[in-house]
């Protein structure tokens, strides 16, 4: 693949960035997974026993926190369209959100207990044009917002992560009408020029 500038720039802070060196000493398979602890650390999303939907969970750092932090008693359930090396206490579905078999087959799997946390860290592939990116990304939060409704108990959780720009208040009012707490959230661990931001939904409710 040939490097542009922006990417060989990427690489390069890539290869220095604490986060990614923490990363492999601490044997994480992505930098994401300090953003997570840092989210947990403030607002506590875990229980022991609790069931969790990671969607966009490949390379599975979050999905590894997830697994560690509910323990033998809960259940940890994973998708991503790309593949992903299996984890202890993991349920790992390849395929896309917008694959209605897909997503059907996810569905069918889960029992009565129904999920407590849905965590949403997907992202689409970043072209840098702003005019194509937002949609996709609001798309993307958009089906993960009706999954979280299907599986959702009341009184449930979902962690999504945004980008700032265009759509963003219109689905954090969406948000709204199904969570009756939503708060922004920039971890340290989130590069301070990147656009993302992961909005929490607390106590989820049916209309
Ligand atoms: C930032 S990465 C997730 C990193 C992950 N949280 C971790 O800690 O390892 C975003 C993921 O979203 C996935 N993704 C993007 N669009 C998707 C879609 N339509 N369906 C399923 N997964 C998708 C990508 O394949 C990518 O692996």
């Amino acid at each position: 693949m040939k490097k542009t500038p922006s990417s060989q720039r990427w690489l390069q802070e890539h290869h220095s960035d604490s986060y990614v060196l923490q990363a492999r000493k601490e044997g994480y398979r992505s930098r994401a997974a300090y953003k997570l602890l840092e989210i947990d650390r403030r607002d506590r999303l875990f229980r022991p026993g609790m069931v969790v939907l990671d969607l966009g969970a490949a390379p599975g750092g979050w999905s590894q926190i997830a697994a560690r932090r509910v323990g033998p008693k809960g259940r940890v359930v994973a998708l991503d369209r790309l593949a992903m090396p299996p984890l202890p206490g993991v349920e790992f579905h390849q395929g896309d959100i917008d694959d209605e078999e897909c997503m059907d087959k996810i569905l069918k799997s889960l029992d009565e207990r129904g999920i407590d946390l849905v965590i949403s860290d997907m992202a689409p592939n970043i072209s840098g044009v702003n005019a194509v990116d937002l949609p996709r990304s609001i798309y993307l939060a958009e089906l993960a917002l009706d999954v979280a409704r299907k599986v959702l108990h009341p009184g449930g959780d979902m962690l999504i992560k945004l980008f700032q720009g265009a759509g963003l208040d219109d689905y954090i009012k969406e948000l709204r009408r199904s969570f009756r707490k939503v708060a922004h959230r920039k971890p340290q661990a989130s590069r301070a020029r990147s656009r993302e931001v992961y909005v929490l939904g607390r106590d989820f409710h049916r209309e």
